[in-house]
């Protein structure tokens, strides 16, 4: 359930989220993210290489964490479930997706982006949500002003995260962890992996852990 997938991911504090632009990227990427000591990748549907991508990292990565990411319908989410995703993550929030995801059981993630969007979702019984597009829809200042009206939300904030203010969202206490697609730009395993250390060494400590 989520709050066992919230456990998983607090203590890295990152999620990559990933478009596969060829299917064989997903090797380095998976090698270049394990050998980071990041085990979390989240595969969007951005891609037509996302289903297979998802399986390939699930038979030849067993110690990742790996859920689909920009899920728009049922039947993305049912392919991505099939490839073996954990988790899936929606850019918005679709009540009829979630509906569907909850019914079979996997963890839904839906993206929100204002106080009512938060409400569907707290209606649904959810509890951890995507903020996004997290720096345009107001960043930092958004969440700090959502707080207090909604304490029993978790927030991963994606969208215009990068290492110069990851911190920041880091450093509140209703965000677990944070999405960026930075992580795993670099062409090779070697290049993800000192990416990935070096990111985790700047987030360590800062993060409510
Ligand atoms: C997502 O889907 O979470 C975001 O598109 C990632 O955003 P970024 O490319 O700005 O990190």
């Amino acid at each position: 359930n989520s709050d066992q997938f919230l456990q998983a991911i607090r203590p890295y504090g990152l999620i990559p989220v990933i478009k596969l632009e060829h299917l064989e990227d997903a090797r380095c990427i998976g090698k270049g993210l394990c050998d980071g000591g990041l085990p979390i990748a989240e595969i969007t549907f951005r891609s037509e290489y996302a289903e297979a991508g998802i399986a390939l990292l699930c038979k030849e990565f067993p110690e990742l964490l790996v859920g689909a990411g920009t899920v728009l319908t049922p039947s993305q989410a049912d392919a991505a479930r099939s490839a073996g995703a954990r988790f899936i993550v929606s850019p918005g929030f679709n009540p009829s997706l979630v509906d569907h995801v909850l019914r079979t059981g996997t963890v839904i993630i839906p993206g929100v982006s204002n106080p009512s969007q938060i409400e569907w979702a707290l209606e649904k019984g959810l509890s951890v949500l995507k903020f996004f597009p997290a720096e345009v829809s107001g960043g930092v200042r958004f969440l700090k002003a959502v707080a207090p009206v909604y304490p029993q939300i978790h927030f991963l904030p994606s969208g215009g995260i990068s290492l110069d203010n990851v911190r920041e969202y880091l450093a509140l206490p209703m965000v677990s962890a944070c999405g960026g697609s930075w992580l795993t730009k670099a062409g090779t395993a070697e290049g993800i992996a000192a990416e990935v250390r070096k990111s985790l060494n700047l987030v360590r400590g800062v993060a409510d852990v």
